[in-house]
């Protein structure tokens, strides 16, 4: 089995643990939970949410993982040794649909450097400011945070910050598995602890508990509505890294023996756990002082928190630092699983040189990424579409995020539960395990999912029809962008997955 080794493999169970758990804890947990929360019903976010996880999140994480450690192979092998040709498109598809996201993924990290750099600067200083790149002056802002932003990203700087975070990622991925597992022994045990120390300061803040009582106050509203479970499952998916290929391949770094049903509990207990905490350290903070969380994930990450920090009594600037450095480490140890799921099946299937694997795969990421950190300004209101950076972050988001994982999901579920036949691999992932799936798992592969993921992806992609996501935004001299983005993405990673999957062809199997 010398492919094997060469393939690299984790050093130990718990170096896997965290790369799994590095990898499902990130931007997802930190910000995109709490606000997606309280766009979709608060309180009431919690039944979709709490049946995406158990009814979808851990089985399939589950097949996500069996997948990896039984074949030994990256996702699109491992989909084609299961189920021929169109699972090993499914494989490819899903991939470059993450490397989509993790080109806006990269670019909001390229963000969030400088505002930990600008921690210990601007960010918090109490000096006068101005927007001008914009026409807006102090009193038009709603925060400092926002005139920090604004002005960051109608500058050339977040160029450099694309190039220093895709240059900590492509080291970081050097030597595959050993490196990633070196980095995430250091870093998950510190977002752990920063996150605590973030936790401590909300809920001892006066009146800190209160806010968390937001949190769960539920607005039974959005219970009826399909888009509420759609966010809720694609928030699943995304935050679990499910659907990015990405978990089978660090399965495949696992001896064939390894307890999967044990692992995927871990990992996702571990997530959820993690965007719980997050949630009551945020909420807490924007309680006390009366900020109102708001529906975008991204003004959260850069005005609303950052407006929350600035009023804390002590300390400020170490807490926005800290605050930032965590997103930046929880971000990391996410993007580069998706580099690692790339690069991967790239030498499983075209046995090129693993340095040359991850330039390509970078490479191509960085131009997505620095087209989403362009500075010029296209609408001077401070919308989220306030530069064209931000736009496009909004749109590819919209498609790869909203659309693109929960298809992946709903594709493996049918190859994996019709074509090969789910009892297979339960018996496999069993044979390992001491908790035992019973026949239910093949149901709920074979059908229930499916019917879950079905339902809101057809309401909701009827609604999409009658207007083109982003249609309606004052792009003004803009306005062919939305449909350029959506045709862009639909043709590009339909046609790249068909290229990969008919060039060249694995050994065996
Ligand atoms: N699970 C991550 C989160 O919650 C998202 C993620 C994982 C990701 N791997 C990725 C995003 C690769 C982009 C690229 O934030």
């Amino acid at each position: 089995m010398s492919g094997q080794k060469s393939r690299g493999s984790w050093r130990s169970q718990i170096g896997f643990i965290f790369a799994a758990s590095g990898s499902a804890i990130g931007l997802g947990n930190i910000v995109f939970f709490g606000s997606n929360a309280y766009r979709f019903g608060g309180g009431a976010f919690y039944l979709p949410y709490l049946t995406a996880l158990f009814v979808i999140g851990i089985p399939l994480m589950i097949m996500e993982f069996g997948l990896g450690s039984i074949t030994g192979r990256s996702f699109p092998e491992a989909m084609h040794r299961l189920a021929g040709k169109s699972g090993q498109f499914v494989g490819w598809w899903a991939l470059l649909n993450a490397a989509f996201i993790a080109m806006y993924y990269v670019t909001i990290l390229a963000w969030v450097t400088g505002m930990m750099i600008g921690s210990f600067g601007e960010l918090f200083a109490t000096s006068a400011f101005s927007l001008p790149a914009f026409g807006l002056s102090s009193e038009q802002l709603p925060s400092r945070a926002h005139a920090f932003f604004f002005d960051m990203l109608s500058s050339w700087q977040t160029v450099a910050f694309v190039f220093i975070v895709w240059g900590l990622n492509i080291y970081l991925v050097r030597r595959g598995a050993e490196t990633i597992e070196r980095a995430v022994r250091v870093f998950v045990p510190l977002m752990w602890a920063f996150m605590i120390v973030l936790i401590i300061r909300g809920v001892t803040l006066p009146n800190g508990f209160h806010g968390i009582l937001k949190l769960f106050t539920p607005d039974f509203d959005g219970i009826s509505n399909f888009q509420v479970w759609q966010g809720a499952f694609s928030q699943m998916f995304f935050s679990l890294t499910l659907g990015f290929g990405v978990m089978t391949t660090y399965a495949s770094y696992l001896p064939k023996e390894a307890d999967q049903i044990n692992n995927s509990l871990m990992v996702s207990f571990m997530n959820c756990g993690f965007e719980f905490i997050a949630g009551l350290a945020i909420f807490s903070l924007l309680f006390v002082f009366s900020l109102t969380p708001t529906a975008s994930t991204l003004s959260m990450t850069f005005f609303v928190v950052p407006a929350g920090i600035a009023q804390l009594p002590a300390l400020v600037q170490a807490f926005g630092f800290l605050f930032f450095l965590l997103l930046l480490l929880a971000g990391l140890s996410s993007s580069i699983s998706l580099v690692e799921g790339f690069v991967s099946a790239l030498l499983d299937k075209f046995r090129m040189n693993r340095a040359r694997a991850v330039l390509y795969v970078s490479g191509a990421c960085i131009l997505g990424s620095l087209a989403c950190a362009l500075p010029k300004v296209i609408d001077a209101g401070l919308n989220s579409n306030g530069t064209l950076g931000l736009t496009l972050v909004d749109l590819i988001d919209h498609w790869a995020f909203s659309y693109g994982l929960i298809i992946v999901g709903l594709a493996e579920c049918i190859l994996i539960g019709w074509v090969f036949g789910v009892s297979k691999l339960r018996e496999a992932i069993n044979a390992h395990s001491k908790f035992r799936l019973g026949v239910w798992f093949d149901w709920l592969i074979k059908l229930v999912i499916p019917i879950l993921i079905l339902l809101p992806l057809v309401s909701n992609g009827f609604a999409e029809l009658s207007g083109l996501y982003g249609s309606s935004y004052q792009l003004g001299e803009w306005s062919w962008l939305p449909v350029s983005v959506f045709s862009v993405w639909i043709i590009g990673t339909l046609t790249l997955a068909a290229v990969f999957t008919f060039k060249g062809h694995y050994l065996q199997g």
